[in-house]
């Protein structure tokens, strides 16, 4: 397994756990795609390639035979008879738009270098392949990283500029993935406040079909993923090849199919909006596109997708520790708290094994609503006399450790920060900016703000004791412009946004690495994998209704681990929904992530305290599941009545199964099938007191006999017999 040269046919064989990535250098210098799919033997590929005869189509350079149409490129350019999308856009010094990029070396590297100021994969052997323009001199680097033990190949391109004039680029993407079908169903990831990543379909088509944003943040309405899948796709069986960016600003992933049957998925920083300006030595690298492949379905791409995350994306010093299980006040009193209150919420949960207390938004500055105090990150000392240390301490003395909230990417109109700065707002002089959720946001493209942002926060974080930090961010980039760049080079606003956004995490949370951070922005409008680079967890969604979070964290876990997903058990009736599920509905369906309770405390009965200390109690039992385990999908809730996640360890001794019901139905005969189990080993289930074979269990099915009521869940445990 590994990267391999044939210098003779000039094969390079790209080979992970169950996966082949093949291309040539072709007659003509071109990077020619050749496989992409389960592991093959190390042979000629050729005959992959088509032929394409007649006049109808441009031919290659000096190739009679060989059009443009046929040939698959691991990078498309423009300008050259293929009228596919291309994967770059320059603008030559001499005004043309051409590019040419042909074969000049390659270099294969046993540990893949660091992106420069960009989250990517850590580790892995990677293939640098350096093509240029003989004519311009305009370079790109492909890099390719192989996983040995994952069906994962990460892409990426540095786009350099060898010349000794100015290039502009218009267009600048991070890969491009022939695919030999047009048939596939495509799969994204899309939603809205409140309702983020739920399942999409669409089919691939003759012509472009494209999910992106442009607001300079991932967003809830389109996650920067897609799959592409056989249409005989299941669960567990059929191809599908998943691609995620790692990437939080402004992106686009496109597919588009061809007249022959055939296709290319590219992707990368979205060219809306973007120009760069590259002068002579200056190179741009692009964000890297993780693609799984999987010949076992959805639910083996998204195991896949798991473990890569869990092993080389997420901080090593948390992915595996236990999670703080959290109160949050936000729900249970919004901005209307102060230090009494707060004190007496910490008592209200003390015994009941949470274990820290998280205090949200409205801390600071003067801030009793969201009109105001963004940016003023010092202590609203007439709300919380005595400051943080009374609560801290009140936190400490009822057994947990405290957690701060902060938005450090905003700025109120209201606050002393706008008043001295306005400046540091993102605006175009002169004209008003549009405000949303009552706020501006911060020019993070200018390392003064960012200066000012990780000072501030640090310098909370450094006087108090803190031991979480909820990331927040509640809107997206409107009134693009800097004061940082020159007129011509403003459209590189929204990658240097993202630029600024992980410097600053690199400071405040890699500057902190002993608190974790959770990320949000208004609910999991910023669920991508490069903020889980910084988050180990972020929050998933503001909505926290049973029925609704079962299909959110189902979408999510498509290409997010379970352990990446924070959920809590709040108030019914729910503020979201007005829905009102039971409390142990509500817990079963928090309990598949990092958990906590966002409610008043104060308000429970000793009833309630009791069934909160045995969730939490049953919950801390399966933490392990929580953070490394295999999700296997069991029921899908966008197609029927049920939910269910099987939670396996990764040696099959333990197990977990949470289903769920909508609706009550009187003639009701429900078996599910649980996944994952090893089928030759005994599991004795505590729930129903029965030992069974795990091919029995998986293959009879269980009966889960929900109790008679709408929203209901079961949860069985699976405890290997040796
Ligand atoms: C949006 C978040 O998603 C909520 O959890 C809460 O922190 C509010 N912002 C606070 O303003």
């Amino acid at each position: 397994m590994g990267i391999y040269f044939n210098a003779e046919n000039k094969h390079f064989y790209l080979e992970s756990k169950d996966v082949s990535y093949i291309f040539r250098i072709n007659r003509i210098g071109f990077a020619e795609h050749l496989y992409f799919g389960r592991r093959i033997g190390r042979e000629n590929m050729e005959y992959m390639q088509s032929i394409g005869a007649g006049s109808t189509y441009t031919q290659m350079p000096n190739e009679r035979n060989q059009c443009y149409h046929y040939y698959n490129p691991e990078i498309c350019f423009y300008g050259t008879g293929d009228f596919r999308e291309p994967t770059l856009m320059v603008n030559n010094p001499a005004g043309d738009r051409l590019v040419r990029l042909h074969y000049i070396g390659h270099e294969i590297l046993t540990e893949k270098p660091k992106i420069t100021g960009m989250p990517s994969l850590s580790g892995g052997r990677t293939l640098i392949l350096h093509l240029e323009d003989e004519i311009s001199h305009f370079a790109a680097d492909l890099y390719y990283t192989v996983y040995e033990e994952y069906p994962v190949i990460a892409r990426r391109i540095v786009y350099k500029n060898n010349s000794t004039d100015n290039f502009t680029l218009d267009r600048a993407y991070s890969f491009n993935l022939p695919l030999i079908r047009s048939d596939y169903k495509l799969l994204s990831l899309q939603g809205s406040w409140g309702f983020e990543r739920a399942i999409q379909y669409t089919d691939m088509q003759k012509g472009v079909v494209s999910i992106d944003t442009k607001r300079c943040t991932s967003s809830a309405t389109l996650n920067p993923f897609i799959a592409a899948v056989s249409p005989d796709t299941t669960e567990e069986s059929g191809k599908a090849i998943g691609i995620n960016l790692i990437y939080s600003s402004s992106y686009i992933l496109k597919v588009e199919g061809s007249s022959d049957g055939k296709g290319n998925i590219m992707g990368g920083i979205n060219d809306f909006d973007f120009e760069w300006h590259l002068s002579p030595g200056e190179q741009l690298e692009t964000p890297e596109a993780v693609i799984v492949y999987s010949n076992e379905g959805l639910g083996k791409m998204s195991r896949a997708f798991h473990d890569i995350y869990r092993d080389k994306l997420i901080n090593p010093r948390f992915v595996n520790k236990d999670r703080p299980i959290v109160i949050n006040n936000w729900e249970g009193t919004y901005f209307n708290f102060n230090t009494q209150k707060l004190i007496e919420m910490a008592k209200a949960v003390n015994g009941l094994g949470i274990d820290t207390f998280v205090l949200d938004d409205g801390w600071f500055g003067h801030r009793d609503d969201d009109s105001s105090s963004l940016g003023d990150w010092f202590v609203y000392e007439e709300k919380l006399p005595g400051g943080l240390k009374t609560v801290i301490d009140a936190v400490h003395e009822n057994g947990m450790r405290f957690g701060l909230w902060f938005e450090p990417e905003m700025i109120s109109e209201n606050s002393e920060l706008f008043r001295a700065h306005p400046d540091y707002a993102i605006g175009v002089p002169g004209r008003d900016r549009c405000k949303s959720r009552r706020q501006y946001m911060l020019d993070l493209t200018r390392s003064d703000v960012r200066d000012y942002i990780v000072n501030t926060v640090n310098k909370v974080i450094c006087e108090n004791e803190i031991d979480y930090v909820k990331w927040d961010y509640n809107r997206n980039v409107t009134d693009n412009y800097t004061l940082s760049l020159p007129k011509k080079r403003q459209k590189e606003f929204a990658h240097r946004y993202a630029l600024g956004l992980y410097d600053i995490c690199e400071r405040i949370v890699n500057g902190n690495p002993d608190i974790i951070f959770e990320g949000c922005a208004g609910g999991g409008a910023r669920f991508d994998p490069a903020m889980l680079y910084y988050f180990p967890q972020i929050w998933t969604s503001d909505d926290t209704d049973a029925e609704e979070r079962t299909k959110i964290q189902y979408g999510s876990s498509i290409c997010y681990p379970v352990s990446s997903m924070s959920c809590h058990v709040s108030a019914v009736p729910n503020h979201q929904t007005r829905r009102s599920c039971d409390m142990q509905t509500r817990a079963d369906i928090a309990h598949l992530g990092p958990t906590g309770y966002e409610l008043d405390p104060t308000l429970f009965t000793d009833e309630d305290k009791e069934l909160v200390k045995a969730q939490i109690k049953a919950y801390k039992e399966d933490r392990e599941l929580i953070l490394d385990s295999d999700l296997y999908r069991v029921e899908n809730p966008f197609e029927s009545n049920y939910f269910a996640f099987m939670l396996v360890s990764k040696d099959k001794s333990k197990a977990k199964l949470t289903c769920y019901r909508r609706m009550n139905s009187k003639d009701e005969i429900k078996f599910i099938y649980p996944r994952g189990l090893d089928p030759d080993k005994k599991y004795y289930i505590p729930e129903r007191n029965q030992t069974l074979m795990g091919s029995t269990i998986m293959y009879a099915g269980l009966q889960p006999y929900f109790s008679p009521r709408d929203f209901v869940t079961r949860v069985f445990h699976f405890e290997e017999i040796k």
